[in-house]
């Protein structure tokens, strides 16, 4: 995209634009911000030397290295943080400044720098204990970030650092765990910050097995290949020499080996090496195994981290100084797929939750049974499934996991895993084949034994009415637009409860009632596939009152312990300006808050109802008691964020845009805070003191390949344990939550993504429907395991 066609689009002169966007005050502030959003969208970027001119500002970044006596910086480590620096400097049109200097000459260079105007910021390399140079820095006004901290430093400062010490620590313990009693660390200098650290982390962990450090097993070097052998050398000709190293780097760590080869030993036989791996694009530790266990820490990603972190100051200072701690993982060759420990992402034990906390996983009913059996009625995910185009692979959930016949090995483990519920779903089809009238006796025998199944097995059967398959006999007469699909729910409702609610523990009527009206009327990815304002606004609302309906009809019978399960998505805003501002809280009205408003507070967000209100059906507002019956009990089914910038389009004026953060197989950032933040926001907004519960919460991952009978997804259980991390955060900030369910038990049919996208605890070949748990399932087993 040009000027003159970004001009067009946004009905502006081409000179308007280009001086809002080389940030000419003449331009008013809102004009100004319209167009940088649009510049963003259309990838439209104004040439630099106009934006100098403009805004007097340099655009370049400085580095400034001292040819150091007793440490030399120019190192591959430093090459490639200045690669990821450079990245984010060239992708925001940002030059890079080096100046190599004598030590002595540091501090007249920063002085330079500043008072010549060449940079409008610097990142300050390898900081010392109580570096003079962040006074320095502070005291000539230069915006800057440490790569690294400064222990003892006196004033606050911007930086970016792996957690060293957590580092060691662990790498250590892990050498303790495998029976090491004399460890050697070979360390950077110590007059070094991250080594002094690194030292700490190490000795900590000595300490917490009372074991007294050996200062013949410590040295502290530049961290080079021969003083990595020296050491090793001189250690291993000790009368008691060490059983494993620990290396401050890959480079001292290739002089450990050699000194271990050379002594006629084997490293991982004979001695262990952990060493400490940036993750040098150069210089990698292994391909896909690791050479070396290692703490690893990408410095290539601190490089972007540290260089968007300033880019961010330039532009917006901040009152406070920020900080990002990187943490490295423990990676180790030892199994096929490498054996990634995260540090602070182990799976909390269930010792660690309240007395009495649930766990459970999720499954739903057209996603596993095998729809095409048992005379169940056709529904509308059949009709959808089989339009071409609307599934991957035109994949349908006619067999699906064939769940309808092997449930018994199913439930089976479920309860090998330690679980406490299941949360499951019936399919009304299965129940009613034509959604109302004549039963399907089979059907019912079906929900019948199942129950029963669950209470032989000891595990809490927590049912959901409707799990989306809408029986095609219903869609016939419009549906989820129809109002009256509120009363033949309430009538399978109690047809179903009739049969089994004596013995379930818990019931939601309905999953997902976003995903029933947003996701099925507006988007058009569900069934029925439409994309129609007026069909969604009907449909967000009937699909609440049948809800409402649903819970009226059991009270009526006698049910207690019924919740209501709402998905959620949190919305972070694109920019700082009032449009993205605006969008956001527009998504999280439509998304998050219209379905526990309507449930917990009887009312629509104002926000929602600006676009849905034309299109509601007559006097809706009649229905809102109905909609807002009492419940049991709040359930929140979280999986990520979104990060929404404005649209000129139409209502609801907003764009997904994509988002910074690791993703799953699904696209979906991993964004635990967001289930930390609602579990809050639930608590003081909507459930008051009600129970609440992580009712999904789980990732896609692509298929691993069953090897001896294991698969291993250590992506998975990570997953699960920022996820659990983030329950257990919001319980102690108050937070009333009872449990957590993982969605799923086992991959399934993901909808319109059919089989592809995995989601189990157990893995499914969808061939022989054999079932093998995957490491998480194991993971998790053990951490659930009362006697643990
Ligand atoms: C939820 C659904 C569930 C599954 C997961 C991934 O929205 O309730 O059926 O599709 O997402």
């Amino acid at each position: 995209m040009n000027l003159k066609e970004l001009a067009t689009r946004l009905g502006l002169s081409p000179t308007t634009v280009s001086r809002a966007l080389n940030g000419y005050p003449e331009v008013n502030e809102t004009t100004r911000e319209r167009v940088m959003a649009a510049a963003k969208r259309h990838n439209y970027r104004p040439n630099t030397r106009a934006i100098r001119l403009a805004t007097g500002r340099a655009m370049a970044v400085g580095h400034v290295i001292p040819v150091a006596t007793r440490h030399e910086i120019v190192n591959p480590v430093f090459a490639d943080f200045i690669a990821g620096a450079g990245e984010t400097y060239s992708r925001n049109d940002y030059d890079m400044v080096l100046s190599v200097v004598p030590d002595a000459e540091e501090e007249n260079t920063y002085r330079a720098l500043k008072s010549k105007g060449n940079v409008d910021g610097v990142i300050l390399h390898a900081p010392k204990l109580d570096d003079p140079r962040i006074p320095l820095l502070h005291d000539i006004g230069l915006p800057f970030v440490v790569h690294g901290r400064s222990t003892g430093a006196a004033l606050s400062y911007p930086w970016v650092d792996v957690n060293n010490r957590r580092a060691f620590q662990r790498a250590t313990e892990f050498l303790l765990d495998l029976g090491h009693r004399r460890i050697a660390l070979v360390n950077g200098l110590e007059f070094m910050d991250f080594a002094v650290r690194r030292r700490t982390g190490y000795l900590d962990a000595l300490a917490a097995r009372a074991i007294a450090p050996d200062p013949s097993l410590m040295v502290s070097e530049e961290m080079t290949e021969i003083s990595g052998f020296r050491a090793g050398q001189a250690m291993l000709s000790l009368p008691d020499p060490p059983t494993a190293f620990l290396a401050s780097s890959m480079i001292s760590g290739m002089g450990v080996r050699r000194a271990v080869e050379a002594a006629g030993l084997k490293m991982g036989r004979d001695i262990s090496i952990i060493i400490h791996d940036d993750d040098l694009s150069y210089m990698k530790n292994g391909e896909d195994v690791p050479i070396f266990t290692a703490t690893r820490s990408s410095v290539r990603e601190a490089g972007q981290i540290a260089a968007e972190m300033l880019l961010s100051l330039i532009a917006h200072p901040l009152p406070e100084a920020p900080h990002r701690l990187l943490e490295a993982d423990l990676i180790c060759p030892a199994l096929i797929r490498q054996l990634v420990l995260k540090g602070p992402h182990m799976l909390p034990a269930r010792s660690q939750f309240p007395d009495g906390f649930l766990f459970g996983t999720a499954t739903s009913a057209y996603q596993i049974e095998g729809h095409g059996q048992g005379g169940a009625g056709r529904t509308h995910w059949d009709d959808f499934a089989e339009t071409p185009g609307n599934v991957v692979r035109a994949e349908t959930g006619a067999r699906a996991c064939d769940h309808l016949t092997r449930w018994p090995a199913d439930l089976d483990l479920i309860r090998d895993a330690n679980l406490d519920v299941y949360r499951f779903s019936a399919s009304w089809a299965r129940v009613l084949p034509e959604g109302r009238g004549q039963v399907n006796a089979a059907g019912l025998d079906f929900y019948d034994r199942l129950v029963d199944g669950m209470l032989e097995r000891g595990i809490k059967p927590a049912l959901t009415l409707y799990h989306w398959e809408l029986p095609s006999a219903l869609a016939d007469l419009g549906g989820w637009r129809n109002r009256d699909v509120a009363d033949w729910f309430a009538d399978y409702t109690q047809v179903l409860m009739r049969r089994i609610g004596d013995r379930v523990w818990s019931v939601a009527p309905v999953n997902e009632p976003w995903c029933v009206g947003w996701l099925s009327h507006f988007l058009g990815l569900h069934a029925p596939g439409l994309r129609d304002i007026r069909a969604t606004a009907r449909a967000m609302h009937h699909v609440l009152l049948a809800h409402g309906r649903a819970v009226q009809v059991m009270r009526d019978l006698g049910h207690r312990n019924i919740g209501a399960v709402c998905n959620l998505e949190w919305a972070t805003a694109a920019d700082e300006s009032p449009e993205a501002q605006a969008a956001a809280a527009r998504y999280d009205a439509i998304y998050n808050r219209w379905f526990l408003g309507g449930i917990f507070r009887k009312e629509y967000p104002a926000l929602a109802l600006e676009g849905l209100g034309p299109h509601m059906p007559a006097n809706w507002q009649d229905d809102m008691a109905v909609i807002g019956q009492p419940v049991d009990w709040c359930g929140l089914n979280y999986y990520t964020r979104k990060v929404i910038a404005p649209d000129p389009g139409p209502w609801p004026h907003y764009a997904e845009v994509e988002g910074p953060l690791p993703k799953t197989q699904m696209g979906w950032e991993i964004f635990p805070e967001g289930l930390e933040n609602f579990l809050l926001r639930a608590q003081t907004e909507y459930a008051r003191g009600l129970p609440i519960f992580v009712t999904e919460n789980g990732m896609a991952s692509p298929e691993v390949p069953v090897v001896d009978g294991e698969v291993d997804d250590p992506e998975r259980t990570d997953y699960l344990a920022q996820h659990l991390q983030a329950v257990r955060r919001a319980i102690a900030k108050g937070a009333n939550v009872q449990g957590y369910y993982c969605w799923s038990l086992m991959d399934n049919f993901e909808w319109s993504l059919g089989y592809e996208k995995r989601f189990g605890l157990v893995h499914v070949d969808f061939d022989s429907l054999k079932r093998t748990p995957k490491s998480s399932y194991h993971a998790l087993a053990r951490a659930l395991a009362r006697n643990a």
